[in-house]
């Protein structure tokens, strides 16, 4: 089977490249390396041995992908690519806007015109905004989005859901928690060009000694007082991923559009992320307290249950993998 990974060079879209080289997927990557390097591309063919096909394209650019579209054979897509930082989302909402949509547009239309109908969607536990309840289910509301970002991941759903409503078009929405961590061989991991605005990527930094850590509140109605995340390991994300397309092509879906939440269901606060990491890595990881960030949720965590039985899918890797992996990455990184 061939497939199509948009933002195959970016972070969770280069792990989920190597899951699908590794499984016998053919792989055709499209990036416009607006936040990733050409040089995964190398060390995904170190971890595999294979090579993916690769176009620099922008997926805004209707005639380019019309280009890479029509003159290959895919049997699905994994649409990745997309900007994903949320404090820039506010700043420039039509860049976020036009980016993250036009190109979910022009892949649907295009995909649909050259009979690819199946595709898996990234999306975000951001669309739930402060639950109503714990562990959320994918039942649970969609709420007023806090960011022009978390805003094209609700109106992204809403768009597949109407365009599969008129069209013979299958597709998987993957309501991904908080990936972190790198694969094991520490050669793909996550690689912002900009600096960083996740909590484990500033932490690896910040024990490395390129960054500084501020906590984000402590003053929350959680145990510790700050906030609680789903930390789940990229590699879990990825292959979740595999079965999500598969399940896809070979018309295994229930529905036209499913949607299921890739979360661990276990939620651990910053000052436990913190922790943890200072206890896996062995090296202190300094910190002062600071004021709220704006926008933050105060605890969100994932009902899987959904994902596990219909998926036959499960987060194997714990939290202290992850944040291992993370570490060697930065480690890695800075070697
Ligand atoms: C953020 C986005 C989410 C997006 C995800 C992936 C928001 C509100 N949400 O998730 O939509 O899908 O990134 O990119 O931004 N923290 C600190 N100090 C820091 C950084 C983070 O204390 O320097 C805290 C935050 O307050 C939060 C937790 O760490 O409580 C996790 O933050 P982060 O890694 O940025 O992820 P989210 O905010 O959950």
């Amino acid at each position: 089977m061939n497939i199509l990974v948009t933002g195959g060079t970016g972070y969770i879209g280069s792990h989920t490249v190597v899951e699908l080289l590794n499984n016998g997927f053919d792989v055709h990557i499209v990036d416009n390396l607006s936040n990733s390097s050409v040089d995964v591309l190398d060390s995904i063919e170190k971890i595999t041995g294979k090579k993916p096909a690769f176009n620099k394209i922008d997926l805004c650019n209707y005639g380019d992908v019309e280009n890479v579209i029509s003159i290959n054979r895919f049997d699905g897509i994994i649409h990745f690519a997309a900007y994903k930082a949320v404090g820039e989302s506010v700043e420039h909402p039509l860049m976020y806007y036009k980016n993250n949509l036009v190109s979910l547009m022009n892949v649907l239309e295009l995909s649909d015109k050259y009979g690819i109908r199946n595709l898996v969607f990234s999306s975000s536990c951001s669309v739930y905004g402060e639950p109503d309840y714990l562990p959320v289910d994918e039942l649970a509301p969609i709420k007023k989005a806090v960011s022009p970002y978390g805003n094209t991941k609700q109106i992204g759903e809403e768009i597949i859901h109407d365009f599969i409503h008129s069209n013979k078009y299958k597709a998987i929405a993957l309501r991904y928690f908080n990936p972190i961590g790198a694969h094991d061989t520490a050669l793909i991991g996550e690689l912002p060009i900009n600096k960083p605005n996740n909590l484990i990527p500033i932490i690896t930094q910040t024990a490395i000694g390129k960054n500084k850590l501020s906590v984000f509140g402590n003053d929350y109605h959680t145990p510790d007082g700050t906030c609680i995340r789903d930390y789940i390991h990229v590699v879990d994300v990825a292959k979740a991923h595999l079965v999500a397309v598969d399940r896809l092509i070979n018309g295994k879906n229930k529905s036209p559009f499913e949607i299921f939440n890739l979360g661990t269901g276990n939620g651990n606060s910053v000052l436990e992320a913190i922790q943890t990491f200072e206890k896996v890595a062995g090296v202190p990881c300094p910190y002062i307290l600071a004021p709220r960030r704006e926008g933050d949720v105060e605890k969100v965590f994932a009902d899987t249950s959904l994902a596990n039985r219909e998926l036959g899918w499960k987060a194997e890797l714990s939290f202290e993998e992850a944040i291992r992996s993370a570490w060697k990455w930065e480690q890695h990184l800075n070697g």
